[in-house]
């Protein structure tokens, strides 16, 4: 074991560097103002009052969670007319929350603004690519982008706050919502974290442009046992402070306004009413001064998960452990006003929630101009917009990935190639848009087929294969795609037979993952894969596009199928997007943020493993692997091909080997495009700590850059390593740096094996 040094004063510098975490002298007046007005109003208020700025309901129209309670509408108007909201979501366009604006203002005691919020995940009205695939670009510059066109057409509808951006880290692709983060990966989930935040509330909150963002699920929602929604989440304090909690901790430190809290429990404590994550780190240690909503009732979960007896005590464990609002849930305006005369829970609790909440809404603007974000001109101009169309447009042909390309078979030829495109989600117009787009309207994705078309003079033919089930597609419904009906098959394996290539679009319906959208099996759903090999044993020369909202297990079509691209679902360019990555006006450069599995057996499996006691095949059996697959995966982390190839080479540490721990490590490797097109390639660097009081992982992700070449064109690119890469948080949470010995890798992915070595001391 080695020492641990430097663990105070790391402590304190991390301490330090939260945003939010304002000393005296840096509380700048207008901060000061606020408070004073918060101060002022907090004053007047009732206990009732008071709860009722703790107290969010759903509108009167979508629906994102369980059906709210028959008869609730009236209630709600009366509610909000006595003052008894705080906060709506799911009420948007100008018209409507201008409606309920208007009671909060002018039909209150107080006239309290209430602060909107609305699932706006991967865009508003015009749909950029899911954030998974958003995150495979490794593009912060274009995400951040997205992240500001989905709040300025947010804000134009009357929107003040966002539900995103979703920061849980998730290693099990079983699970729906790997299609709303950014993959596997703490260290790029963090600054992922950093640009979606900066995005959404750009520079200046008080912007009628910017939106308050909210950093969910706190916490550890990704590792639900077995991938299965909702479920218990049993992990150990490494796994929390090192892969759970750093993007979260990200998010405050971008200045994100608002945290939301979580479905599952985290080992045995629901965490909507967990005092350790909310109150000890979030508000505690990290300093965080905005306010904690909860998921869809989850505060009335707790009584479901056998930790609060009823609506009583949800509400007292809730408050008290410091969720400020409560979704939906009905628990805190029928049970705190009580519980705090009762002298059950104590009125300062209200208080730090109503100050928080009354903050944000301050900086937001919204007692200055309550109807700012209702401005019908705004609404006209600023959704949907050719602005907008090309800025997702952009993030979406960065966020296809490349799997495979043998024989250069990709990019295709714009004229005189016959292709045979085949697969019902070609044509399909809903899909692309993927899971969350309450905002956008249905059908409105350029679909690729018709991307297709306009990208080439190639005269196209279409074959769908096998249908999709077309259900009423709403947000509820259930979709599927067909498992029993054959009888496209032969007509599509007919049209491959005389094809130069053929394009086979297959994957994932994009009701098929998301929230409550979990898997058991993540291979091709229905007939896709008997449609994929009969059109093989027809003809070999086969591009197949997936379109999937999370990694799915495709290894017989990665031994036979000549290329594959990933493609996700891509928002409302999708079929722009795709088309210009296949005929080669965009070479693709976007990497996978998430491992892919060769079988569901390896699930969990993530690059940052740990080595584990008997990591090589030393003996015949009794070593640490499967006897009925490989250890590695189908394709891992940070993998993605260029239509152009990459060197890398004269990876150098500088200054010598040996380092202090206050350092900055030198390292720099030269990238040179040795392939036939310009192109651009994420250099990644990865570290490996040899000895830790904590064991390490293998790899950890440190650094990574976008690097432009043109064809021949080589270049050296520097990263830097100081204390802020090289340590990692205790079983206390505490961060720490120890002297050893550490590797480092570059390279185009998690597996590189180029590699170099320093010693900290
Ligand atoms: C989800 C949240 C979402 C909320 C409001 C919940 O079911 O877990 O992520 O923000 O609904 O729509």
């Amino acid at each position: 074991m080695k020492n641990s040094i430097l663990t105070c004063s790391i402590i304190l510098t991390f301490l330090g560097c939260s945003n939010n975490k304002k000393s005296d002298s840096m509380i700048d007046t207008k901060t000061e103002a606020i408070n004073e007005k918060v101060d002022s109003l907090l004053s007047k208020m009732t206990i009732e009052e008071k709860v009722g700025q703790m107290n969010q309901y759903n509108g009167f129209w979508d629906v994102t969670g369980p059906s709210p309670k028959d008869g609730s509408a009236k209630t709600k108007y009366e509610h909000l007319r006595k003052g008894w909201v705080g906060s709506m979501l799911n009420v948007r366009g100008t018209e409507n929350v201008k409606e309920v604006q208007r009671i909060a203002v002018e039909e209150t005691r107080l006239g309290i603004p209430l602060i909107i919020g609305f699932d706006v995940i991967h865009g508003y009205k015009t749909l950029a690519p899911i954030p998974l695939a958003e995150a495979a670009s490794w593009d912060l510059e274009v995400i951040e982008k997205s992240a500001r066109v989905a709040a300025t057409e947010a804000a134009a509808s009357g929107i003040n706050w966002t539900f995103a951006p979703m920061v849980d880290i998730s290693r099990d692709p079983r699970w729906g919502r790997v299609m709303e983060g950014a993959g596997e990966d703490p260290y790029l989930g963090s600054k992922i974290a950093k640009a979606r935040v900066k995005g959404f509330q750009g520079n200046d909150l008080s912007d009628d442009t910017t939106i308050a963002a909210c950093a969910k699920h706190f916490a550890a929602y990704g590792f639900s046992e077995a991938g299965k929604e909702y479920n218990t989440v049993d992990i150990g304090t490494s796994t929390l402070h090192n892969m759970v909690l750093p993007p979260f901790k990200a998010a405050v430190e971008a200045g994100v306004k608002t945290f939301m809290n979580s479905f599952n429990e985290l080992n045995g404590v629901p965490v909507t009413g967990s005092s350790f994550l909310q109150r000890d780190i979030l508000k505690g240690k990290w300093g965080f001064d905005g306010f904690v909503v909860s998921d869809w009732a989850s505060i009335n979960e707790m009584i479901s998960w056998g930790h609060a007896k009823d609506k009583k005590e949800a509400a007292k464990i809730a408050a008290t452990a410091g969720s400020d609002m409560d979704m939906e849930g009905y628990v805190y305006v029928e049970e705190l006003a009580n519980l705090v005369k009762n002298g059950i829970v104590k009125e300062a609790i209200l208080d730090d929630a109503v100050r928080r909440i009354l903050t944000v809404k301050f900086e937001l603007g919204l007692f200055d101009a309550p109807y700012k974000y209702c401005n019908e001109e705004n609404e006209k101009n600023n959704i949907g917009n050719k602005e907008h169309h090309d800025a997702v447009l952009d993030v979406a042909k960065k966020s296809i990935v490349l799997l495979k390309n043998e024989n250069k078979i990709l990019p295709l030829k714009k004229k005189g190639q016959k292709i045979v495109l085949i697969g019902d989600l070609a044509d399909d117009k809903n899909s692309p848009l993927g899971s969350w787009r309450l905002g956008s309207d249905d059908n409105t994705a350029v679909s690729i087929l018709e991307g297709m078309k306009k990208y080439s003079e190639n005269n196209l033919i279409f074959k769908k294969g096998v249908e999709l089930t077309k259900d009423p597609v709403s947000f509820t419904s259930e979709i599927n795609i067909n498992t029993t009906d054959e009888s496209g098959i032969d007509e599509a394996v007919k049209a491959a037979k005389s094809a130069d290539v053929i394009v086979m679009v297959l994957g994932e319906h994009s009701f098929q993952s998301g929230e409550g959208r979990s898997r058991t099996e993540i291979g091709l759903p229905g007939l896709q894969q008997k449609l994929l090999e009969s059109v093989y044993n027809a003809n070999k020369n086969i591009v197949l596009v997936l379109t999937n909202g999370r990694p799915l297990t495709i290894e017989w079509a990665d031994k036979n199928i000549p290329a594959i691209v990933e493609g996700w679902q891509l928002g409302s360019q999708t079929g722009n997007a795709i088309a210009q990555v296949l005929y080669g006006d965009y070479n693709p450069s976007g990497k996978l943020p998430m491992t892919f599995p060769r079988n569901i057996g390896q699930i969990p499996i993530y690059y940052n493993y740990k080595n584990t006691g008997r990591p090589n095949r030393e003996s015949h059996v009794f070593w640490s692997h499967y006897i009925d697959s490989p250890n590695t995966p189908l394709y891992p982390f940070g993998y993605g091909l260029s239509y152009t190839t990459f060197k890398y080479d004269n990876l150098k540490v500088h200054n010598g080997e040996n380092f202090s721990t206050e350092d900055t490590i030198k390292i720099s490797v030269t990238i040179t495009n040795t392939g036939d097109y310009d192109g651009k390639e994420v250099a990644q660097l990865y570290i490996r700590d040899l000895v830790g009081s904590i064991t390490r992982p293998v790899r950890e992700l440190k650094g990574f850059e976008m690097v432009a070449l043109k064809k021949g064109e080589s270049k050296e690119i520097v990263f830097n390593l100081t204390k802020k890469e090289l340590g990692f948080y205790n079983s206390d949470g505490n961060y720490v740096i120890e002297a050893g010995d550490f590797e480092v890798y570059v390279g185009g992915n998690s597996a590189t094996k180029i590699q170099g070595k320093f010693t900290l001391n």
